[in-house]
């Protein structure tokens, strides 16, 4: 019977946890289907318990994988491990890999049709994976697969907020490209309201934009990355999913897509959200000189990113 709404694959974590409640208390959520290896059940239970609409279940271990994911319209997946510090996302490559692998392979069979949202990292590599897997069962839509790079976006809109003192939930500001180090290209030139700083100032908001999640890593002292801001920013992302299913016209965010707006495969820049997912890539706009240096140096590195994912795949 089809009556999941939106999954969560790795719900048990410290990403996972706080997303469910976040998606719990969302009224535009009908179904939560909460998915993990471990300690789903509790997790339902207890969010169960808050009287919003989402009726929510527990979905416990690899054999109950299909049936969690088996008509969901979104699935977001923070499944796997959280950097240590010193590492950077890529090291995360050998054991997140084989997780969304394994993910996109029961969501090709069962939900062919939902949006799905990768958070697990490395993301640049992670949304290559997926997509190849569902490339490989024959059933592959570009416009449906994103990489989650919203907490790019809330950052940078938060920094920038700080620094000219505005209102943070009134300031917007775009990053494009990956969601890691170099990558992430946050465009201050594009930032409403309008913006602007000296040179050195610009240089160093950048930096800090690209190296957030190291703070956080270092902040957290080994014990794991960004995990409640991660989670606003996941649920953040994925009620604009929903909400472009539902007809809402005018549902812009920045995701991590199948793209032709660079010489990199997948990018991210705003995109127009619909019934369909992706239903218009808004593309790059108006660079400033430091921001084509930004993307210049951003491509290569993606481009490796990028076929590492789908050498993983394609062997
Ligand atoms: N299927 C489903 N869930 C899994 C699987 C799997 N194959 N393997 C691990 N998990 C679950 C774990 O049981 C755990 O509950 O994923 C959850 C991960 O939670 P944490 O270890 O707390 O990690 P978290 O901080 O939430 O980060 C998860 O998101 O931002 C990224 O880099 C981060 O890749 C990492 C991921």
């Amino acid at each position: 019977q089809c009556n999941v709404k939106v999954a969560v694959a790795g719900a048990s974590g410290g990403i996972g946890q706080p997303l469910s409640l976040l998606l719990k208390q969302n009224p535009l959520v009908t179904e939560l289907s909460l998915y993990d290896i471990v300690n789903t059940p509790g997790v339902a239970a207890d969010l169960s318990h808050i009287n919003s609409p989402a009726k929510v279940k527990a979905y416990n271990g690899a054999e109950a994988l299909k049936e969690a994911f088996s008509c969901a319209e979104v699935i977001i997946i923070p499944a796997g491990v959280p950097r240590k510090p010193g590492m950077t996302r890529d090291d995360l490559f050998n054991t997140n890999a084989s997780i969304v692998r394994d993910l996109a392979v029961a969501a090709a069979e069962v939900a062919p049709k939902a949006l799905i949202g990768i958070i697990s990292n490395p993301v640049n590599s992670t949304v290559p994976i997926a997509s190849e897997v569902f490339i490989k069962a024959g059933n592959y839509d570009p416009k449906r697969i994103f990489g989650v790079t919203t907490l790019d976006v809330v950052r940078a809109n938060t920094f920038i907020a700080e620094a000219k003192n505005l209102d943070p939930i009134k300031t917007n500001v775009p990053v494009i490209g990956g969601h890691a180090g170099i990558t992430i290209i946050p465009l201050i030139s594009q930032a409403t309201p309008k913006v602007s700083f000296p040179a050195d100032q610009l240089k160093a908001l950048t930096e800090r934009i690209q190296e957030a999640g190291t703070e956080v890593v270092k902040a957290k002292a080994g014990t794991g990355s960004a995990t409640l801001s991660m989670a606003f920013a996941g649920a953040r992302f994925a009620i604009s999913l929903i909400r472009g299913l539902r007809g809402e016209s005018n549902v812009i965010e920045c995701a991590y897509v199948r793209s032709d707006v660079t010489e990199a495969k997948y990018f991210s820049t705003p995109i127009l959200l619909g019934p369909n997912g992706v239903e218009k890539n808004l593309g790059l706009g108006p660079l400033s000189d430091f921001e084509k240096e930004l993307v210049k140096a951003a491509v290569p590195e993606l481009k490796k990113n990028i076929e590492k994912g789908e050498k993983f795949v394609k062997g």
